[in-house]
């Protein structure tokens, strides 16, 4: 095996290995690198193993946390029954808004200690999924959740947290990103920690299968933005981009066809799966520009994420692309695209988001030119502009705001 590898290695200078011998694509050995995420069961039927997966866990009393749009779905009683199949008792906290704000996570603390509960299971979308990882960090730590904005901001790990996601795009299951709203400043916070982290994620692609065609496109975009940005993130690695890339090559194929056809189980869980592979690329790779303007645009105008990060994508690619020329031939290879030049991708996403019905623009929901100076602003102070691969001054920032429009 040592000579496999030694052999593998000989002609290589700077540990560098092609990863790719007819594109010349490069990753660097020997750095050190950390990947983490949950513990994840993927495929049909994963919610079912929420009792078990608690009880391993050493629950007592489970807060379920959720959202009311899901209550009217039969997936909160099938993880309940799991749960009192095994003799496990639970409080459903279930007031939230899409966009968790900072008070909705301190009142589901607050239900947590009251009730004396001992693990959080989230069933839902991004929102009640970060809500949840930000109360499990409130409750081991007796802070407020403001504390924990930036990054490695949380002393004491997190309560034991099984999240179940019932939307394909978010990878907040698998992720150490928790994104809430900080009501005073109307800005959304990026909480960034190992302690972000879920102990267990159950991937149960038939959970997705109630997204109407909005929310459908919406996340499926989310994903695209997420394994874009990890790919061309400065703290890209050899992990990171496999997943990132597949990701891409799966959303490219499926996301069009899981808006048209919701039924249709095979684009489910192709994108059930892209989601994951995106976010195990964006929690270890960390996101972008986009990113960082889609949570300044989100904290001022509380509009959804996915379709936030869709009208900005081809602008930032725009951008950035000088800046990463090699790394979005890659992107365009991965999606089917022939050509080298940035036009042909731009092109390409500007007409696949349109495709899906997202074919409006910032204007239409409400962003004006005053609004752009204060968003660009909200957007440099973001953790997640860090790694953009080209580093924006905040002029750079109200330009794209601004073509965007
Ligand atoms: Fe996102």
């Amino acid at each position: 095996m040592k000579s496999v590898l030694n052999q593998a290695l000989k002609n290589i200078t700077s540990h560098e290995i092609c990863t790719d011998p007819d594109q010349g694509l490069v990753v660097k050995l020997g750095e050190l690198r950390k990947f983490v995420t949950s513990e994840f069961v993927f495929g049909d039927g994963a919610r079912f193993l929420a009792g078990r997966y608690a009880l391993n866990l050493g629950a007592d009393r489970v807060l379920l946390v959720t959202d009311r749009g899901l209550m009217k779905t039969g997936f909160v009683d099938d993880v309940s029954s799991s749960l009192e199949e095994e003799g496990l008792d639970y409080v459903i906290f279930d007031d939230m808004t899409p966009n968790p704000r900072d008070h909705e996570v301190m009142e589901g603390a607050e239900v947590f200690d009251a009730e004396e509960c001992n693990m959080i299971v989230a069933l839902g979308g991004g929102s009640p999924i970060d809500c949840a990882k930000a109360m499990g960090a409130v409750v081991s730590n007796r802070m407020h959740v403001l504390d924990f904005e930036g990054v490695d901001m949380i002393p004491t790990p997190s309560v034991p947290i099984i999240c179940i996601p019932t939307t394909a795009g978010t990878g907040a299951d698998v992720s150490q990103f928790a994104i809430i709203l900080d009501t005073r400043r109307m800005v959304k916070i990026a909480i960034i920690s190992k302690a972000m982290v879920p102990d267990a994620s159950l991937i149960d692609p038939e959970t997705t299968v109630t997204m109407d065609r909005e929310l459908t496109a919406a996340t499926g975009m989310d994903a695209l933005a997420h394994s874009i940005e990890a790919y061309v993130s400065n703290a890209s690695f050899h992990l990171t981009d496999l997943n990132a890339l597949d990701a891409i090559r799966i959303i490219s194929r499926c996301l069009p066809s899981a808006v048209d056809e919701p039924g249709n189980m095979e684009y489910r869980e192709g994108m059930m799966l892209a989601s994951l592979e995106a976010g195990l690329a964006f929690s270890n790779a960390s996101l972008g520009l986009v990113h960082a303007m889609a949570h300044s645009l989100g904290g001022k105008l509380d509009m959804a994420h996915g379709e936030a990060n869709a009208l900005l994508l081809e602008h930032v690619i725009e951008f950035n692309y000088p800046g990463a020329t090699e790394r979005y031939h890659e992107i365009a290879r991965a999606m089917g695209l022939r050509g080298s030049g940035p036009a042909e991708l731009i092109d390409y996403i500007r007409e696949f988001r349109s495709g899906i019905g997202i074919d409006m623009t910032l204007e239409d929901l409400g962003v004006g030119e005053d609004d752009i100076p204060e968003l660009a602003e909200a957007s440099m102070k973001d953790p997640c502009i860090v790694t953009n691969p080209v580093r924006p001054s905040i002029e750079d920032v109200e330009a794209i705001f601004r073509r965007a429009l």
